[in-house]
């Protein structure tokens, strides 16, 4: 049957359907146990998360379902320089916006950010082993052979992420059991970790049959896919699953703020664009009011993830006042094509396409 793959074995899962880690909010434990309810892999989206919020999810995620689920975080950048000149001068533009850019001033002045992420995520990672999570993914990077097998000695199933063929084979290298491969089309960060160029930009339906020839564990299509005949196409291409992410972001279990699960909705094929304006890290989201008018800064934009902390007060704001143009509306180049239901609905819907679309190509 279509939905026996290398990746539901190796996961115990009934179907190759896995939600994509969401940092920041919509990955709520609801959602993730809906999923997994329904035979999918829900994934949590712990990149932002501190250890003690992890393991509370974890354990509410694990009240909410007896099935296998996953945690995704961010691997480390190593300590970076600070460019304080750089810092301050985005700190002054950021005030002179309007109409928040007084309010925000106080809070912009006593910021202070956290640049030794290595520490960080070793206490994130900490909780992960402790708590035996099923299955661990990461993004941004790659771990040492040790790491992966340390990982893996606990029972825990790895999986890297990958948007070029070299990614995907050094992630291999390092001992992963599965890699996503990350299309352009994808919504959120690139995961890209071997430079960041316009090269590194190679659409789901390229990217995913390269991957599979060069690597030999499963690989997990991720980008642009919203239903059945997206799942087809990403099987047919040689992917043991697909990951998607912003096929649920506007469900009802999704944590998104209401403004940015509108914005999805209402959202065209030309709506997103990628962007280091809002975290210093490339990204894919809806184009709005703070994108445009980045494009009048006259300085490089500070890296991730110093940019992402310089405007937490500007994203806080915009969520207070619910004003879509100054948040970060990360969503792929499908956005147009979510839907507004309950995120074990809109499994059994993508169950439902895959096995249709399939007995029309048989026919
Ligand atoms: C709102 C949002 C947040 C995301 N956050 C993460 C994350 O924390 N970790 C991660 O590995 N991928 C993250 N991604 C990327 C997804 O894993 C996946 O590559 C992407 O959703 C696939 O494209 P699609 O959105 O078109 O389905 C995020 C995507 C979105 C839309």
């Amino acid at each position: 049957m279509w939905y026996e793959t290398a990746i539901t074995r190796l996961f115990g899962i009934p179907y190759p359907l896995i939600q994509a880690p969401m940092a920041g909010g919509p990955t709520t434990p609801e959602l993730v146990a809906a999923v997994s309810n329904e035979g999918g892999l829900g994934f949590l989206g712990a990149g932002y998360m501190s250890p003690e919020a992890i393991r509370a999810a974890v354990r509410r995620i694990r009240e909410l379902t007896d099935r296998p689920f996953g945690v995704n975080l961010f691997m480390p950048e190593k300590h970076l320089p600070v460019d304080w000149d750089g810092v301050n001068r985005m700190k002054d533009y950021l005030k002179t916006l309007h109409p928040f850019g007084k309010e925000i001033a106080e809070e912009l002045n006593d910021l202070s950010f956290e640049t030794n992420l290595e520490d960080a995520f070793a206490a994130q990672m900490t909780v992960v082993l402790e708590e035996r999570v099923p299955v661990f993914s990461f993004t941004f990077g790659c771990p040492t052979r040790e790491e992966v097998s340390a990982w893996k000695a606990r029972g825990i199933r790895v999986i890297g992420t990958a948007t070029t063929v070299a990614e995907a084979v050094r992630l291999e290298e390092a001992g992963v059991d599965a890699v996503v491969a990350q299309g352009y089309e994808a919504g959120g960060h690139r995961g890209t970790f071997l430079g960041f160029d316009a090269s590194a930009l190679i659409g789901t339906i390229a990217l995913v049959p390269q991957i599979v020839d060069k690597v030999g564990v499963p690989v997990i299509a991720a980008g642009g896919i919203m239903d059945g005949r997206g799942i087809v196409a990403a099987l047919a291409l040689g992917a043991s699953a697909v990951q998607m992410g912003t096929a649920f972001l506007a469900s009802r279990e999704s944590g998104a703020h209401p403004s940015y699960k509108k914005a999805v909705l209402h959202s065209r094929d030309t709506s997103t664009v990628i962007t280091a304006a809002f975290s210093g890290k490339p990204a894919r989201g809806i184009q709005n009011a703070f994108i445009s008018l980045i494009h009048e800064y006259d300085a490089p934009i500070p890296p991730y993830p110093i940019q992402n902390a310089l405007t937490r007060p500007m994203r806080n704001w915009a969520a207070r006042q619910s004003d879509p143009e100054f948040m970060s509306l990360w969503s792929g180049q499908a956005s147009a094509l979510s839907r507004e239901a309950g995120a074990g609905e809109i499994v059994r819907r993508l169950i439902q396409e895959t096995e249709q679309m399939l007995s029309i190509l048989n026919r």
